[in-house]
């Protein structure tokens, strides 16, 4: 075996909540190891973030934004989530992002914070690095994260299965005691290696999936594999038929989709059609700002009724020179399509953004399995309920980051008898696979999820997708048990179990609510 890794805790992932958890732990005397399937630690979904991150403006109060997250979350929050996210979330903003890391947040001429809105929130409380929020913020958590002296970062490296006492000891007694989580199995990309990380406690936080769906706003690395790596552990999940849809994206035919941020609707921007007609004010008194499952199936209805391939977001009446300065990211990204946002209205359909649902965790991040830890969008702690906020996840990654990080090296603190069992050594295959599966086969699972378990859905359209995916899995799982293990492979066999227990949740949930909408 190439290394035998061990650790005190172990974080998956390096968004914001696994850079947070990472560097709490450190900060309070934990060896930390950090592993990442990316070369590129900036690759994740934390950089993709416009918008911004939830605070407190001057007429704001924790009262208020609970309303407002409860209101969005459309009856299914949990309330002492909600309560906690509202309380402690502007405080950690302040100490962590505002004073520790120095996040360069927009100022007025004045030197205050400058606040904006997006939809569904009763007030501007969104502070923001022009809409390029989550780069800014992720930079500087990842600087932090590679000076510090009780942080390692293993690059390249994908987690393949979670190790547990009852799936991996090679005592027979371990089946008779209690579950837990004793680290991973993970992949050498470079080396095609399989070696064990052993660690006290180890935090998931792998982010969203994104990539299951044919149109999203997510990078190439979210394709659900923590929630795959938990599924296969019988860790518990939930609420994940909640897939939020963002209204806004650019529409170019044949192109990745690129986020067109909600912010631009908050500053005043409003959905037409082709015609020029503001579709939005028959639908919602809030128009083009209502809740964005709302947004997101009127456009599609509106694409649908009038055989239009998109709907257009007009920001022509906005200062010129200040939405240039405001909005350099998508400015930038649509002048390179050859549209001036200041002169031509935006082409945008809807596309995957965000999993409200996930592992289920409790108030302080801790999965349904013991020594395993779930923070950031692969996580579920109800904050989202039915639907999320615009500008609630960073701060929800913040807060559970923090807790996580804090409360796992506490735990380390205290006890002194972590159990390590000996485990099975890998078996290494060695048949090649052939990269066009790969690609077919992914192409299958997004353009079943988008036609079938996407923004509306039905009882027929799920049994087909059930009976499109099963398929596959079996096949999948058959090359995956003799193939050469590899990142692609990996990410595969995650990518249709994750979809798999999308459906599943889907199908079990006949209710209309918030992200599942169910036309029958
Ligand atoms: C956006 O900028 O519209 C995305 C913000 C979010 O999803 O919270």
């Amino acid at each position: 075996m190439p290394y035998n890794v061990k650790t005190d805790v172990l974080v998956i992932g390096c968004g914001i909540a696994g850079a947070i958890a990472a560097l709490t732990a450190a900060d309070q005397g934990a060896r930390v190891l950090v592993v990442t399937g990316m070369g590129d630690l900036m690759e994740g979904n934390t950089a993709y973030a416009q918008g911004g991150i939830i605070y407190k403006s001057p007429h704001d109060s924790p009262e208020l934004l609970t309303k407002d997250i409860i209101r969005a979350g459309a009856g299914r929050c949990h309330v002492p989530a909600v309560e906690l996210l509202a309380e402690k979330g502007p405080a950690l903003v302040k100490k962590l992002l505002i004073d520790k890391y120095a996040i360069p947040f927009d100022q007025d001429e004045k030197g205050r914070l400058d606040f904006t809105t997006e939809g569904a929130h009763s007030l501007s409380r969104v502070i923001h690095v022009a809409d390029w929020t989550g780069k800014a913020i992720i930079r500087s958590l990842v600087s932090a994260l590679k000076t510090h002296p009780g942080i390692r970062i293993l690059k390249n490296t994908t987690a393949v299965d979670i190790l547990t006492l009852s799936h991996h000891s090679r005592n027979p007694g371990d089946i008779y005691r209690e579950p837990m989580c004793v680290g991973i199995y993970a992949l050498n990309q470079k080396k095609g290696w399989v070696f064990p990380i052993f660690a006290k406690e180890t935090i998931l936080a792998t982010g969203g999936l994104g990539q299951i769906y044919l149109h999203t706003t997510n990078p190439r690395v979210a394709r659900g594999d923590g929630i795959a790596l938990a599924y296969r552990a019988g860790v518990r999940l939930i609420n994940l038929e909640y897939v939020q849809f963002h209204p806004t994206t650019l529409f170019q035919e044949d192109e990745k989709r690129f986020l067109i941020t909600e912010s631009l609707r908050g500053e005043g921007g409003i959905l037409i059609r082709r015609n020029g007609e503001r579709f939005m004010d028959d639908i919602h008194p809030m128009g083009s700002l209502a809740p964005r499952d709302i947004v997101a199936r009127a456009i599609q209805d509106v694409m649908l009724a009038h055989n239009e391939p998109c709907v257009y977001l007009d920001v022509r009446h906005l200062n010129p020179d200040w939405a240039r300065v405001r909005f350099p990211n998508v400015y930038n990204n649509c002048a390179e399509y050859g549209i001036d946002i200041t002169k031509k209205p935006i082409p945008v359909v809807p596309a995957a953004h965000y999993s409200c649902g996930g592992i289920a965790v409790d108030l302080m991040g801790r999965a349904s399995l013991k020594r395993l830890w779930a923070v950031g969008e692969v996580s579920c702690t109800g904050v989202h309920g039915a639907n999320r906020l615009a500008s609630a996840s960073l701060l929800e990654g913040l807060v559970w980051g923090y807790e996580a990080g804090r409360q796992s090296s506490l735990n380390i603190r205290r006890k002194n008898d972590y159990y390590f069992p000996s485990i099975e050594k890998w078996i290494h295959e060695k048949e090649t696979v052939d990269p066009a599966l790969i690609y077919q086969d992914w192409l299958t699972i997004k353009y079943t999820m988008w036609n079938y378990v996407g923004l509306t859905r039905t009882s027929k359209r799920l049994e087909r997708a059930l009976h499109i995916l099963r398929e596959l899995q079996q096949e999948v799982e058959r090359f995956y048990k003799r193939g050469a293990l590899s990142d692609g492979l990996i990410g595969l066999r995650n990518g249709v179990q994750t979809a798999m227990a999308v459906l599943f949740a889907a199908q079990q949930n006949r209710e209309t609510r918030g992200c599942h909408f169910r036309v029958d």
